[in-house]
């Protein structure tokens, strides 16, 4: 009977899902256009996976404000924020304007040019646990270099990251398939891993005593993003850095995204401070941007005036686009008020969120903190990866088609990271589609998810 009813709700969200995607096909034909002309160059037509789903993606032309348009003229709320790289939406004019200065003074240069000691002093000031910094190019890079650093200056091997962890395509961790496996991606650095369980401190601690000596670092993000949008407890993060500093392993916190939760990241807010802390996205102002810094002590050993200097070369790591534009935007735009008012709206939309479902009585989750929000179509309480292992793919596809439709733009897998031209108003939008969308499913996705 279970099972028949199993089946009855997916043939539902089934039918459900192919209509919603006929219509997205017969609606965007000019992005479907795109798709066909991109696979003939690059795999699946893209150079970004996580920008992908089926049947393809909308082909985004333009953006102003906190709107993006496809390339058949339809005008979408953002609330993706290119994956909170776009915190600062999408014209904003302190930003525009250090980058047309940058422009008109040249590319390239070759040496130190005026902005990038400014920013360093700007991160530095911002973020309490960053004594010095250095710039990469993606948060990719500053992950390894930060990992990469820990090995060296411990000369040990191992590091420790939580299960389902994103810290950049080379450090890319999924569910494991079988115990004992770390779900880690064939293209990640050959390092040796092992897994922590977020928020589980008796799981995570048991795995910590069996490496004790050979652990290098332990990396974690204190709130989890592409793993969901989800909060680590303070607690856990407190043991973390309790345990590292008895057993001589680096803490590193990955705030690549979280930087962005409060004036000074969340080792600002929560005031546990890691040895080094890796930073992306948004603080290039709009532009390629990673970056790694932390304690003085070990971030020396980067200074090539020393004979033991480890080296940090990168033709772009101080490129006077990123370096202007991150400068007028850490130190002008995403100032210490306007984090504090961007992230108190995630969490009223949060909240509006789980409100509607609670009130359709669909078991739909909205987690995160501030402005990064994730979505989890699954029964029960969510707080570590392994609570949305069971979550239905087919709801959130219907729920991403659906908001689409409405004229919000978020990501498929669930993601949403607000920018800061976002208003009360596109809020209470969003809110209405939700509901919407619950009121109109409740029943297939009620059967569907399970409750
Ligand atoms: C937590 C975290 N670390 C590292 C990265 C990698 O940054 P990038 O995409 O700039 O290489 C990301 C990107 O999404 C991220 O979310």
């Amino acid at each position: 009977m279970a099972e028949a009813r199993a089946q009855h709700s997916n043939l539902n969200l089934d039918h459900a899902l192919a209509e919603a995607e006929s219509r997205f096909i017969d609606g965007n034909a000019a992005s479907l256009a795109a798709f066909t002309h991109a696979c003939e160059g690059m795999p699946g037509g893209t150079t970004r996976n996580v920008l992908y789903y089926p049947p393809f993606p909308l082909n985004i032309v333009r953006g102003e404000g906190a709107r993006v348009w496809d390339a058949d003229g339809h005008a979408y709320t953002d609330w993706l924020g290119d994956m909170s790289a776009g915190l600062f939406g999408h014209s904003n004019p302190e930003i525009r304007a250090a980058a047309e200065e940058a422009l008109a003074a040249g590319l390239t240069l070759g040496g130190p040019n005026r902005y990038e000691a400014a920013l360093a002093e700007a991160v530095c000031s911002r973020f309490p646990a960053i004594e010095l910094v250095r710039f990469t190019n993606s948060g990719s890079e500053g992950s390894y270099m930060a990992i990469a650093t820990a090995r060296a200056v411990t000369g040990r091997p191992k590091v420790m990251v939580m299960e389902s962890a994103y810290h950049g395509g080379h450090f890319t961790f999924g569910r494991p398939a079988a115990p004992g496996g770390d779900g880690g991606s064939p293209l990640n650095v050959p390092f040796e891993f092992v897994l922590g369980q977020l928020n589980d401190w008796p799981a995570t601690e048991a795995v910590l005593a069996a490496h004790g000596d050979s652990l290098a670092a332990v990396v974690v993000e204190p709130v989890m993003g592409a793993g969901g949008c989800l909060p680590a407890d303070p607690d856990f993060l407190q043991a973390l850095r309790d345990w590292t500093t008895a057993h001589g392993s680096l803490l590193v916190f990955d705030e690549v995204m979280t930087s962005r939760l409060a004036p000074g990241g969340m080792q600002g807010k929560l005031g546990i401070h890691p040895d080094l802390t890796v930073l992306g996205k948004w603080i290039g102002g709009g532009f390629s941007f990673g970056g790694f810094g932390g304690r003085a002590d070990i971030m020396a050993r980067f200074d090539p005036r020393r004979p033991d200097a480890l080296s940090a070369s990168g033709t772009f790591n101080n490129n006077v686009m990123t370096m202007a534009a991150g400068l007028a935007g850490l130190t002008r735009v995403y100032t210490p008020d306007r984090a504090i008012e961007v992230n108190a709206r995630g969490d009223r939309l949060r909240d509006a969120l789980n409100a509607e479902a609670a009130a359709a009585e669909v078991p739909f989750r909205f987690t995160g903190a501030g402005s990064l929000i994730g979505i989890h179509p699954v029964a029960g309480e969510v707080r570590s990866p392994r609570d949305t292992y069971g979550r239905s793919d087919q709801a959130l596809a219907l729920y991403h088609l659906a908001m689409l439709e409405a004229g919000h733009y978020l990501a498929r897998r669930g993601y949403m990271a607000l920018n800061i031209e976002l208003t009360d108003e596109d809020c209470a939008a969003l809110t209405a589609a939700t509901r919407a969308f619950l009121d109109r499913f409740a029943p297939a996705l009620r059967e569907a998810v399970g409750s």
